[in-house]
């Protein structure tokens, strides 16, 4: 009976980190995408892109760009220097610093 009530209390202990985890690692998540869009609002990333339905149409919908198939590192050339992938683009070079490029980069590859 004893070993029985060991075995309770050990597995709700694990729920109970399973449960904070959960939550913490969600947390992490919605406010990363928060202060990513933030970003975005802030460079004027959206007054040539569309992202969930706001934005302009100068530049392609970036709504959906996580199913594109680019890397993070295709991301980040782009945002920091688009000549790179499109000659002659009139997007301009973003200068972030590599912890919002990062960021940045990480949500739009979360676009689905
Ligand atoms: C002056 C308009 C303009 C601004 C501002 C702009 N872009 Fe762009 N962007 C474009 C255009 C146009 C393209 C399409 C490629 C090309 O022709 O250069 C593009 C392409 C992209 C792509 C590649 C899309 C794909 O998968 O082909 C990404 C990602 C992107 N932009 C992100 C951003 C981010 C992030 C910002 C803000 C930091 C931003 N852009 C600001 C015009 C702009």
């Amino acid at each position: 009976m004893k070993s029985c009530k060991i075995t309770a209390l050990i597995f709700s202990i694990f729920l109970f980190i399973f449960f904070i985890y959960g939550n913490t690692a969600a947390q992490a998540q919605t406010s990363n995408s928060a202060s990513a869009m933030k970003i975005i609002k802030a460079e004027g990333c959206l007054s040539c892109h569309t992202i969930n339905g706001s934005g302009g149409s100068v530049g392609p919908s970036l709504s959906k760009e996580g199913t594109k198939g680019h890397s993070i590192h295709w991301l980040k050339v782009q945002i920091a220097d688009p000549n790179k992938h499109f000659s002659g683009s009139i997007m301009p070079q973003f200068n972030l610093e590599p912890a919002q490029l990062e960021e940045v980069a990480q949500y739009l590859k979360s676009l689905k």
